[in-house]
Order: C-alpha cells, then sequence, then structure tokens
C-alpha cells in the first residue's frame, strides 16, 4: 500500500493533523492507522478539560505561560511554552468551529475550571467527559473527508528506515529517513508494508508499563519504542506524572478511573486515613498545588498510615453543582457504592502522563527525517520536568497543527529518499513459529508492572534504580528471545515496546543526578545548578 501521508493513532494529536491536511490538500492520500477501535484512545478518558486563555479580563497569555513555567521546573523551552499558550486559543476556536460544545453558563460564557498549578480559571470542559466530546468531533469531521481512509485494529510493528535495506544506521547516521511502516494487519493477520512520503507518529502514552494507571490498554509506548530502535532521538522520558487522585477500587488495576483534579478545583479536600486535611503540611497551595507535590503528598500519607489510599472529601460540596460537572464521576462512585454526598471518595496516585518522548523541534520534526511526532508521544520541550494540568490536549494540537504546516512545505518540495519505494523488502518472519503459551508474555508483562511500580514510581533511590536497571535487563534479554523465535502479536511487540520505554526511563532516571519536578530521588534532594534535558 502506498500514501502520501501516513497517520498513526486516532487520538487529537492524529486525527487533527489528518483533518487539516485533507482540507488543505484534497488531492493528498491520507492514511490513519489505529491499533483497536478508532476512539479507544487517552484522548477519549480526559476529564477536566483543555487549558486556554479565554477570559482576557482575568487572564493573561503572560500568566498562562508563568504557570506552565513553574509547573516545568526550570526545563521547559520558554520559546516552546509561548507557542503553546498563544497558538493554543485559535487551535481551541477551530475545534468549537467543527462543533466541538465546551459548557457555558447561563449568560452564554465559558465556565472555566481551575486544576492545580494553574493561577486563574482556565479550563475549558464538556462535564466530565472533555475528551471524548473533543474526539467525537474530530472523527465526527473525518468521517466527511473522502481523502482520509481511517483503518482500526492494524498494529505498526516498526517504522522503516534505510536500516531495511541493508544500511547500518546508528545514532550518528546522519540524516535517517522514514519511509513509512511495517503493520500488522488483525483483519487478516498477515503483516503488510504501507510506503508514505510523510509520517506523524501520534502514539499516545506510555502509563500501562505501571501497574495502576489512568491510562487505557493500548498506551504501551508503541511509537516511542519504534522510533529508539530507528536510532531516533528520545528526550526527558524520566519525567511520568502521576495523578494524585485516581478512584481506589480495591482488586483494580491496569486501568483505574480517574477522579478529574477539577474536583478539587470546585473545592475536594483531600484526608488522610485519620480524616485530617494534610496538604497544608506540603503546600501553600494546599490541595491545588502542582501534581508532582500532591501526589508525594498522597504517597507519603499512605506510607505514614499503612494504607492504600486516602480520600476526596466533597460531602461538603453543593451536590446539584457536583453532579452538573462530574455526572461520569458521580455515576461511577455510586456504581460501587459511593455517594459522593455523604461518603469520601477513595482515591490513590497512578500513572498518568509521560513529559517526554520522541525529541521534536518547534514544527513536530523528530531526528528522523520525513517522521514528525506529535502529542504524548513527542517531547517538545513544553512540559519540562512537569506537565501543568490540562496543557496536553493543547499542545496535541498546537504541534500537530505546526506539523502540518511544515508538510505542506515539505510536499512541496522534491523528496529524493522515494528512489528506494520500487524494492521495499518484505518483513522478515524467518524462523518464527506460532506461540506455544502466552504465560511467557503474562508473566513478564506482571513483573515489568511491578519492578516499575516498586523500583521507579513516585519516589526513587539510586538503590532502586539499580535493581531495576538489572532486573530490566533480564526481561529485555528473555524477550528479545521470544520475539526472534515467535509469530509476533500485539501481545507480544507491546511487551517489547513497555520493556524498551520502561529501560529508557530507567537510564534516563540514571543519568539525572538531582530532585526535579516529577523526577524524585532521595539520594539527590537539591536540584543541579545546570539545567540539561535528558536526551537518548
Ligand atoms: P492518544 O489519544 O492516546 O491516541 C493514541 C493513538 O495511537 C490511538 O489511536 C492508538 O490506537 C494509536 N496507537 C498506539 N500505538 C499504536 C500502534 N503500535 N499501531 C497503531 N496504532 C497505535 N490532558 C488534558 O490536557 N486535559 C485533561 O483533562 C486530561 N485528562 C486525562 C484523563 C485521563 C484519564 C487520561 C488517561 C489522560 C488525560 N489527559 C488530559 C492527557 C491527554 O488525554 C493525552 O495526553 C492526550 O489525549 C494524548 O493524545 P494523543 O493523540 O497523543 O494520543
Ligand atoms: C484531570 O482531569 O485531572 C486530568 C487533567 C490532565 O491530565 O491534564
Amino acid at each position: 500500500m502506498q500514501t502520501d501521508i501516513l497517520v498513526i493513532g486516532s487520538g487529537i494529536a492524529g486525527l487533527t493533523y489528518a483533518l487539516n491536511i485533507a482540507q488543505e490538500m484534497p488531492n493528498k492520500n491520507i492514511t490513519i492507522l489505529t491499533k483497536t477501535q478508532s476512539d479507544e484512545t487517552n484522548t477519549k478518558y480526559a476529564q477536566g478539560g483543555i487549558a486556554g486563555v479565554i477570559n482576557f479580563n482575568e487572564d493573561s497569555f503572560a500568566k498562562h505561560i508563568e504557570d506552565t513555567l513553574i509547573a516545568g521546573d526550570g526545563l521547559c523551552n520558554p520559546h516552546v511554552v509561548e507557542i503553546v499558550v498563544k497558538e493554543g486559543v485559535d487551535r481551541i476556536n477551530e475545534l468549537i468551529a467543527l462543533g466541538a460544545s465546551f459548557d457555558k453558563d447561563p449568560n452564554g460564557n465559558y465556565k472555566l475550571g481551575k486544576e492545580g498549578g494553574h493561577s486563574e480559571n482556565r479550563i475549558l470542559h464538556h462535564k466530565d467527559v472533555t475528551g471524548k466530546e473533543m474526539e467525537r468531533t474530530l472523527l465526527e469531521a473525518i468521517k466527511k473527508r473522502s481523502n482520509i481512509n481511517l483503518i482500526s485494529h492494524c498494529f505498526v510493528l516498526d517504522i522503516i528506515t534505510q536500516h531495511h535495506f541493508g544500511y547500518l544506521v546508528t545514532k550518528s547516521t546522519p540524516d535517517i529517513e522514514c519511509y513509512g511502516v511495517y503493520v500488522l494487519n488483525l483483519a487478516t493477520n498477515k503483516i503488510e508494508k504501507i510506503t508514505a512520503n510523510i509520517t506523524l507518529l501520534a502514539t499516545g502514552g506510555n502509563g500501562q508499563v505501571y501497574r495502576s494507571t489512568t491510562n487505557p490498554a493500548i498506551a504501551t509506548g508503541d511509537g516511542v519504542a519504534m522510533v529508539y530502535r530507528a536510532k531516533g532521538r528520545i528526550e526527558n522520558i524520566e519525567f511520568i506524572q502521576f495523578h494524585p487522585t485516581a478512584l481506589y477500587e480495591a482488586g483494580v488495576r491496569g486501568h483505574s478511573f480517574l477522579i478529574t483534579e477539577a474536583v478539587r478545583g470546585d473545592g475536594g479536600i483531600l484526608r488522610n486515613a485519620k480524616g485530617e486535611a494534610f496538604m497544608e503540611k506540603y503546600d501553600a497551595r494546599k490541595d491545588l498545588a502542582p501534581r508532582d507535590i500532591v501526589a508525594r503528598a498522597i504517597d507519603n500519607e499512605m506510607k505514614i498510615n499503612g494504607t492504600e489510599f486516602v480520600y476526596l472529601d466533597c460531602t461538603h460540596m453543593n451536590q446539584k453543582k457536583f453532579e452538573e460537572h462530574f455526572p461520569n464521576i458521580y455515576a461511577k462512585c455510586l456504581s460501587i457504592g459511593v455517594d459522593v454526598a455523604k461518603n469520601m471518595i477513595p482515591v490513590s496516585p497512578a500513572a498518568h502522563y509521560s513529559c517526554g518522548g520522541v525529541k521534536t523541534d518547534e514544527y513536530a520534526r523528530t531526528s528522523i527525517k520525513n517522521l514528525y511526532a506529535a502529542g504524548e508521544c513527542a517531547s517538545t520541550g513544553l512540559h519540562g520536568a512537569n506537565r501543568l494540568a490540562s496543557n496536553s490536549l493543547l499542545e496535541a494540537m498546537v504541534f500537530a497543527h505546526r506539523a502540518f504546516l511544515d508538510t505542506i512545505n515539505s510536499l512541496n518540495a522534491p523528496n529524493p529518499s522515494l528512489v528506494f519505494k520500487e524494492s521495499f523488502p518484505n518483513w522478515n518472519a524467518a524462523g518464527t513459529t506460532a506461540p506455544k503459551e502466552m504465560i511467557l508474555i503474562t508473566q513478564s508483562l506482571k513483573e515489568l508492572k511491578l519492578l516499575m511500580s516498586d523500583y521507579v514510581g513516585i519516589v526513587r533511590n539510586n538503590e532502586r534504580l539499580k535493581r531495576a536497571s538489572r532486573r530490566i535487563d533480564l526481561l529485555h534479554e528473555e524477550t528479545e528471545a521470544l520475539y526472534h523465535r515467535t509469530e509476533v502479536s500485539p501481545q507480544l511487540c507491546e511487551l517489547r515496546n513497555m520493556i524498551t520505554v520502561s529501560y529508557l526511563i530507567i537510564k534516563s532516571a540514571e543519568l539525572r543526578k538531582e530532585s526535579r519536578g516529577l523526577h524524585y530521588n532521595t539520594d539527590y534532594l537539591s536540584k543541579q545548578v545546570i539545567l540539561q534535558n535528558t536526551i537518548l
């Protein structure tokens, strides 16, 4: 299969990019691939909303920029922060023009929510299901475009570069190029190759490497692992954001239900097992301190009291307003016997967001030619050491749009790399046989999640990282051996990708000899004077 533009991922980043290209270049074919159903994305689960400076009476670009820089703890790229904050408003308005609905008050003004680290109310939201509304809007717009072909249940295995033509490609090879991808078509169970002039990687996050995460099962870091295998640059991947308040349900791991930070923005108070409001002990901003601080405070309270959760108390809040703003959370809590008017909600931190990823420049270009990256899989320089709440949907739209602007220019220029097109090698499956037992995959996955949660979680130290490093090496060795003798499956490939991403998180964490933002290492409780990104 040949396509002009290939998009891997059908979340906010992939869909925004595809739609822009389709509108601007109706004569170009765009193919979007997604590994499960088209709407099964992190985007669909976004709750709190999207940050944007809408109310210029109270708010300003300068304030949003300042809040983002403070949360990022010295590692944000200030130029990128300014780009996202300023251009983000236009991207939000474009989405509204497409039909996305954000909540308004009776006077027709947007109801703007507040979350941790924001100095003003600036979060646009659609009740507590903002991401679902944004995903719906974009998917409906995509369906109307005849030059977009969205193919679900297609698992991308690897990006094709010179390496697949037999050339030696290393980290220092100049001009590594992307020619397309190898894909496992889950409808036919065949491996196909898709060639493309331009590829956008929009594969989302990697929360699934941890035992407890707000991310759905698709979030296995495939894009980052593919780029690393292709010798592209990865940056800042040690900064994993744990959301302070995932719903605690005994026995439920893997995909935890989120209790949006907007609940604390509306007045929710964190209390420990003794019923004490504890956040004032940790930060003057109390329950609305940035996420790294709140998550560490909860972790500490759970350790002090020997509990697996703390409480989010909403019993004092106006219940009618609660049900209006958070109908999904209200219903979910009730379904497990928690009536938020009477009972406190049990919550605990869960892996939520990857601040680092595939290193890009300000037009979403990666270190690999003809390959862009946008959304959660990318590291643009916006988030630094800790993402400000509700900035990621914004970043994804801004960078998908910037990738689109750059794509128009590059498509107009001659692309000599496509001389390879005629002779693309097929996927090499020589020597592999059908998998004999799934236990080899499922048990390794359990071990991986455990070691990442216990040794590379909210609080780290050198000894734990060393242990994690030794164990990941063993898992890597065993899984590579399995991969080379077994026919590929999504389960095996996801495990392999998660091991790669975990290795990168551990390595980057070991290289960062300080505590900064989300990376908290008790062996280095101070920050270094010299700031630098960890690039692998
Ligand atoms: P995703 O939306 O995750 O899409 C990834 C796509 O890539 C999927 O289509 C997937 O199938 C595809 N894919 C992955 N690997 C492969 C492969 N190998 N082959 C083929 N396809 C592949 N951010 C905010 O700004 N505000 C919020 O309120 C907010 N709330 C959140 C709540 C929750 C519960 C979660 C989990 C996240 C939240 N976030 C929020 C973060 C935000 O939702 C995500 O960062 C963002 O949606 C990521 O979008 P994306 O387009 O990069 O990736
Ligand atoms: C939330 O609603 O609390 C999540 C917001 C985010 O991750 O930005």
